[in-house]
């Protein structure tokens, strides 16, 4: 139940936690931010984080922990084989999913790595909701094709539709049908559709997905990472989910997918990842792979402190208290800035706010990156840390030819329990004033591109000196403050 406020005028999200430990954090001038973007190739992943005041770059990894997450931190178990912390991490993930068999593995990726390798190859079709980066690239590596297979409404920038990371159903059907279902590698549920603005999936529509691969004889695979945001919007947006415990839906979940994985890095507010599953077959197919890329069976390349404050966060993302932290931040946010005429993906969804850079600088064509110059902007705006979440984040065909994203995004991500509403506030105001000079922020060109996962260490240069000009604008605008 949310807390109601005397003036309803003044409701904001109320955080039902307080801060325990802080972190020192500093704002560069903006002639200092100008160079070090520049020097960081215009590439957000490439900025020192001492040089960022607000770093929403990611919600992965660096949300904030617990104090019994601390805690349980101190009772790990270090030994390589048989540890208790294992014990106590699959008992969570039993508690949680009611699943029986657990895999550690170091991270999200790490996962989905090892289903590439089980699952796909040449001839071979990985059908998903919306790809994700890395799930797609660990799926090509081996020779799959990746088929995204979501509803319309998905791409639609603005509209009420609460589920937008819904897949379209007869679509699934028929596709299986055309590519035969064995020549199926499987077919992959994102919660909380992290490139699309982290829309969620809704509960019915899950389930159908899994219907439909039982009928058809492929395998159903959830990527869980961001299941705990996906489950608020379930509990908030669907009729269904109101009354239901958050527990019973994960388990509901976990009985109707053969395999679930998720990288700690979200889920559980921790660090490492899981794979798990009721299925004791797939369970056998897939062990032999730990030893070889992650680590022995009961540590999967995590540290076992780390394994410790997972089996915590487990616990904690049952609750609506933690779990809707998030969210309510960023609808703040999205809505703040929706009200000042910024494009932001709405309805908002979770792990991040997402600015709609095709239409914040809707003249710039795709091969000038348009999210990647509105991040770099908004870096030099307010040191301000986003994720290009555009066609930079993409992969070029095999031909070499761009493949332009279907919406280009710059991602402002809100990790949970980390910053407050004021630092929020100072976000909107920045942006506002990048949105009242977005006639200022020009393209960006290539100076070195990496054939894989370039967005991660690509760097680019401005096109002409727009750069300065909004530095210079920002001086002007804002006197001496930083
Ligand atoms: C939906 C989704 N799946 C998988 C991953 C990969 O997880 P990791 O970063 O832990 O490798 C991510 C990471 O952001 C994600 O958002």
């Amino acid at each position: 139940m949310s807390v109601k406020f005397y003036q309803s005028e003044n409701q904001v999200p109320l955080e039902m936690h307080k801060v325990r430990m802080i972190q020192k954090l500093s704002l560069l001038p903006v002639e200092e931010r100008l160079k070090k973007i520049q020097e960081a190739g215009n590439n957000t992943f490439l900025l020192q984080n001492k040089d960022v005041y607000l770093d929403m770059l990611t919600d992965s990894g660096v949300n904030c922990m617990s104090d019994n997450q601390y805690a349980a931190s101190f009772q790990a178990d270090d030994s390589y084989a048989g540890s208790a912390t294992f014990l106590r991490v699959r008992k969570a993930i039993n508690d949680v999913f009611g699943c029986e068999y657990v895999l550690p593995v170091h991270q999200g990726r790490a996962a989905e790595n090892i289903l590439a390798e089980a699952f796909c190859g040449p001839g071979k079709v990985a059908f998903m909701n919306f790809h994700f980066t890395t799930t797609k690239a660990h799926a090509t590596r081996v020779g799959s094709t990746v088929e995204e297979l979501i509803q319309p409404k998905g791409l639609l920038p603005k509209s009420d539709e609460p589920f937008k990371g819904d897949y379209d159903l007869e679509l699934l059907k028929k596709r299986i049908d055309e590519v035969g279902a064995s020549n199926v590698a499987y077919v992959r549920v994102e919660a909380g559709t992290n490139l699309i603005g982290g829309q969620p999936v809704s509960l019915e529509n899950m389930l159908a997905v899994t219907d439909i691969c039982h009928d058809k004889g492929c395998l159903s695979i959830l990527d869980a990472s961001l299941l705990q945001d996906n489950i608020y919007f379930m509990k908030t947006r669907e009729a269904r989910c109101k009354f239901m415990e958050v527990g019973d839906i994960y388990r509901l979940l976990a009985d109707h997918f053969d395999l679930i994985y998720f990288s700690a890095r979200k889920l559980s507010f921790s660090k490492g990842g899981i794979i798990t599953t009721k299925n004791e077959s797939l369970y056998k197919q897939l062990m032999g792979y730990i030893p070889l890329y992650e680590g022995f069976l009961t540590y999967g390349g995590i540290d076992v402190r780390t394994m410790e404050s997972m089996a915590v966060g487990l616990y904690e993302s049952l609750d609506m208290e933690y779990i809707s932290q998030g969210p309510e931040f960023i609808n703040y946010l999205a809505k703040e800035l929706d009200a000042y005429g910024v494009p932001v993906i709405l309805p908002p969804g979770g792990l991040g706010c997402h600015l709609n850079a095709g239409a914040f600088v809707p003249d710039m064509p795709h091969n000038q990156y348009p999210a990647a110059a509105v991040g770099a902007a908004l870096y030099i705006a307010g040191g301000i840390r986003g994720m290009e979440r555009g066609t930079v984040s993409e992969q070029r065909e095999p031909d070499g030819t761009e493949r332009y994203a279907e919406l280009e995004l710059q991602r402002l991500a809100v990790p949970r329990r980390v910053f407050t509403l004021s630092q929020l506030k100072y976000v909107a105001d920045r942006v506002k004033w990048l949105w009242d000079n977005r006639s200022l922020i020009g393209g960006l060109e290539w100076t070195e591109e990496p054939e894989v996962l370039r967005f991660f260490f690509g760097r680019m240069k401005e096109i002409g000196h727009w750069q300065e000009e909004l530095a210079e604008k920002f001086r002007k605008d804002f006197g001496d403050s930083l």
